[in-house]
């Protein structure tokens, strides 16, 4: 395995009543100003908010709420919860939402300690923040990103263009109550879960030594992930398969599968620069794009998708060369994906606009354009592919 340092601040607080259970303790450690940071309101409908509040009273913390964070959030809400989190004195930002809600506020609390804009510092200047962030904590509501375990997050500049990724604040503990996931649309449960099984395919899809622990733990993490996601396809309610999902989705981006390798992302890459241009559903982009991507990589990567086609969909070898083996692996990958019922067109996305405006040659040639371009993976992509892989999704 290549040389590696693993850490990971969060606490995990899992399971049904974990907030209840476990929340007011672990405010208990920080100061009394606590910035309540939301999204556009689902936990003011499922009881979520009312009971984040009564635990915040009961452990004598002044509230103020940050909320209106929106899905693919954005540096000027970043810069508006910074300018909060500074005017109020947060010792302490809770986030209670999804992937976005956490995102953004792991920046406001980088941002709101530094002197310097933290887009410029890191993507221009290419340097990290020195000072530490204001303590933060994450209530996910709705799981799929593994946010809520890493300092990264993903932010998206409108003016700029750019969907991201920036160093951040890691969350001091995670609360993961499965129930709080009941009330998300169906929709943006496999969405989210879709998330999942692709982190853990862009890590195995990174350039690895050959026998690597990380890959194995990788494997039984799509298995259980595609296990979940089948079980509520039958049944939306299943608290087994939510529990399940929503630790797959931790452990897929707590850094335990990159530990002694390489990664790829180049899915995650495309599906940012799809998001800057048209605002799509993060887990929704990314299933339209893995087919056309993995058919045309895997070409240069047989062994690994071979491997991929055994150990996580149960193709058969019998019979079959490594290349049939693999095909057949981006195959079951594409049936699955529409046995979800999730989108397999580029116009079938939600998006901000018309998808006839906004999915233009021209449109699809600056996201192409602009999308990074990995070279750890398997087998890399350039630019031109990724228009032609677009091309093939419209
Ligand atoms: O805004 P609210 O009202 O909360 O509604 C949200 C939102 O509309 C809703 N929702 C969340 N919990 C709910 C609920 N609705 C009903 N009941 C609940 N309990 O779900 C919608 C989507 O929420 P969002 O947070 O946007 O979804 P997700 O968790 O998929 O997060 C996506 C964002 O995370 C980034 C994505 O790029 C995207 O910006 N990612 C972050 C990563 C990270 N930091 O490690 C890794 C990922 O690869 C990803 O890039
Ligand atoms: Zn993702």
């Amino acid at each position: 395995m290549e040389n590696f340092v693993y850490e990971c601040p969060a606490k995990v607080l899992f399971g049904r009543g974990a907030a209840k259970e476990h929340l007011g303790k672990a405010l208990s450690a920080y100061g009394p100003n606590v910035m309540l940071a939301y999204g556009g309101g689902s936990i003011r409908g499922n009881g979520v908010y009312d009971e984040m509040m009564e635990i915040l009273r009961a452990a004598d913390k002044a509230v103020t709420e940050f909320r209106g964070i929106t899905p693919n959030p954005t540096y000027a809400k970043v810069q508006e919860g910074a300018a909060l989190a500074r005017e109020k004195r947060i010792d302490f930002i809770l986030a209670v939402g999804g992937g976005s809600v956490i995102d953004c506020c792991k920046v406001v609390a980088a941002q709101a300690v530094l002197e310097e804009d933290i887009w410029d510092m890191e993507l221009v200047r290419h340097r990290l923040p020195s000072v530490p962030p204001i303590p933060m904590g994450a209530v996910v509501t709705a799981s799929g990103t593994g946010a809520e375990m890493n300092g990264g997050a993903v932010i998206t500049h409108e003016e700029k263009k750019i969907k991201t990724g920036i160093f951040a604040a890691a969350p001091r503990f995670a609360v993961l109550d499965p129930e709080y996931t009941l009330s998300v649309p169906f929709s943006q449960v496999i969405s989210g879960a879709f998330d999942t099984l692709s982190h853990a395919m862009e890590t195995y899809f990174g350039r690895a030594d050959r026998d690597n622990v990380s890959d194995d733990i990788a494997e039984a993490v799509m298995r259980n992930t595609i296990r979940g996601m089948r079980a509520l396809l039958q049944n939306p309610d299943d608290y087994t398969a939510r529990s399940n999902l929503m630790w797959d989705s931790a452990m897929a981006e707590n850094g335990i599968l990159k530990c002694g390798r390489a990664t790829d992302f180049q899915a995650h890459q495309i599906e940012h620069q799809l998001g800057a241009y048209t605002d799509c559903g993060h887990g929704q982009g990314l299933a339209v794009i893995h087919p056309p991507l993995y058919r045309r990589v895997c070409e240069k990567a047989l062994e690994k998708f071979a491997r991929l086609a055994v150990n996580v969909w149960g193709v058969s070898g019998e019979g079959k060369t490594e290349r049939e083996l693999a095909l057949a692996g981006v195959e079951a990958l594409a049936d699955f994906i529409a046995k979800c019922g999730l989108p397999l067109r580029l116009r079938d996305l939600r998006m901000k606009g018309e998808p006839e405006k906004l999915l233009t040659d021209s449109v699809l040639r600056e996201i192409s354009d602009s999308c990074n371009l990995i070279q750890t993976g398997q087998a890399g992509v350039s630019h031109d592919e990724i228009f032609e892989i677009l091309k093939e999704c419209l």
